[in-house]
């Protein structure tokens, strides 16, 4: 057995099983989940029409590159929505199917395991796929918490030259899970400037920059960054996107990575080994989905909705603020996140997930452990109650 295997730390919503394996929630009221990040918004019908209209192609073997027609229009979504004047389908463009499988693949592919000291750099609170694509690929996580008083603004200056130097990946999470802190064009400046001396890549992972709250204010990616700081081959760079959260799709598991060329020829000879070809029917109907833009504004308008009523209810009684963007509530607590996720489960039939379980500790502190993590993914009803039920339960624990 490969021993890395035993550093893997239990997936997050294991622990919260655990956590709760003893208690039982208020028979009195029906649960209501807000831990899992899968949207339950509906999928679009147009889409999921495309998808049985084309389901004999499971007759056939699909290509790792996938076809030039999803290519092109993945390339032209990226071209309209992150005013790129060139994004070349053929060389910089891949389908993944999902980006969970590509962040950890592209970790397997990037990782120089023969160097000394390996380093990929992380955000801490993180997306856990992080860490076990970088311990699995042999390198070693630096972690970075974001500041709680900007919006949790992580500060990449504070990294020592010794530590960039044997860096090898820099994840950014833009808008954040679990934060919703949107990178901006000044730290992708920043960022760029420290790829080109020290000889990184930056993995982008933007799967949640489609859902935000005000429409002249789009999430940045970091491919427009390196086209307005002269980055034109986007050396160095790589974005990741799905349309698990901007289509509400998260089973067809489809998405992709853009960007530099070079990286993506070796990416995609690992695909072929790796064997993620996306299946046929799915990039046929991923085609329809990148091609529309309606059902993506409509869904943000549900999650605006959404937050401005469950903000409504909880900001009088809890430390929350709306998130740049996203669909995660990232309360601050008085209390422990492990007591208050116990409680609250008990006495209102709401589940959250404590932030601990999303971050790790660096010098004895875990920057998450005073968090909760609420996914607004439900109903806007449901969302409302889980958010009523929050409120009884502050207004009853507060000192
Ligand atoms: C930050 C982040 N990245 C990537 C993913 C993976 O999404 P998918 O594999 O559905 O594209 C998720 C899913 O929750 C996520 O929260």
């Amino acid at each position: 057995m490969n021993p890395l295997i035993n550093a893997l730390h239990p997936y997050p919503f294991e622990k919260l099983a655990k956590l709760l394996a003893d208690i039982k929630p208020n028979p009195e009221l029906e649960l209501i989940k807000l831990t899992i990040g899968e949207p339950q918004h509906p999928a679009p019908a147009f889409v999921l029409d495309t998808l049985t209209q084309n389901l004999d192609k499971v007759s056939k073997y699909p290509g790792t590159k996938g076809t030039l027609e999803l290519r092109q229009s993945i390339s032209n979504w990226c071209k309209r929505r992150f005013d790129l004047t060139q994004l070349d389908a053929n060389t910089q463009v891949l389908p993944v199917t999902g980006t969970r499988e590509a962040l950890f693949a592209i970790t397997q592919t990037l990782v120089d395991s023969s160097k000394a000291n390996p380093t990929v750099i992380s955000p801490n609170p993180f997306y856990q796929i992080y860490e076990g694509a970088t311990i699995l690929a042999g390198a070693k996580l630096h972690l970075l918490a974001g500041n709680p008083e900007q919006n949790y603004k992580i500060d990449y200056s504070k990294i020592s030259d010794q530590i960039w130097q044997d860096t090898q990946i820099l994840f950014t999470c833009s808008p954040n899970n679990p934060n919703g802190y949107v990178t901006t064009l000044e730290d992708y400046e920043f960022l760029l400037k420290k790829s080109v001396e020290f000889d990184f890549t930056i993995v982008a992972d933007e799967c949640y920059s489609e859902i935000y709250f005000d429409e002249a204010q789009k999430p940045t990616g970091l491919l427009e960054a390196c086209q307005v700081f002269g980055n034109h081959n986007y050396k160095n760079c790589l974005v990741f996107h799905s349309l698990s959260k901007r289509s509400n799709l998260p089973g067809l598991r489809s998405g992709f990575i853009a960007g530099d060329a070079d990286i993506l020829a070796s990416f995609l000879l690992y695909r072929t080994y790796h064997g993620c070809a996306m299946a046929l029917q799915t990039q046929t109907a991923s085609i329809s989905a990148w091609n529309d833009e309606d059902h993506v504004l409509e869904n943000r308008n549900l999650y605006r909705e959404k937050f401005d009523q469950v903000l409504e209810i909880l900001q009088p009684v809890m430390k929350v603020n709306k998130p740049d963007a996203g669909f995660y509530l990232w309360p601050q607590l008085e209390m422990d996140d492990e007591a208050f996720c116990q409680k609250l489960y008990q006495e209102e039939a709401v589940l959250v997930l404590p932030g601990r379980y999303l971050a790790r500790e660096v010098e004895g502190i875990n920057p998450a452990k005073n968090h909760v993590r609420m996914a607004l993914v439900a109903t806007t009803q449901d969302c409302v109650e889980a958010a009523r039920r929050i409120k009884r339960f502050m207004l009853k624990h507060s000192k």
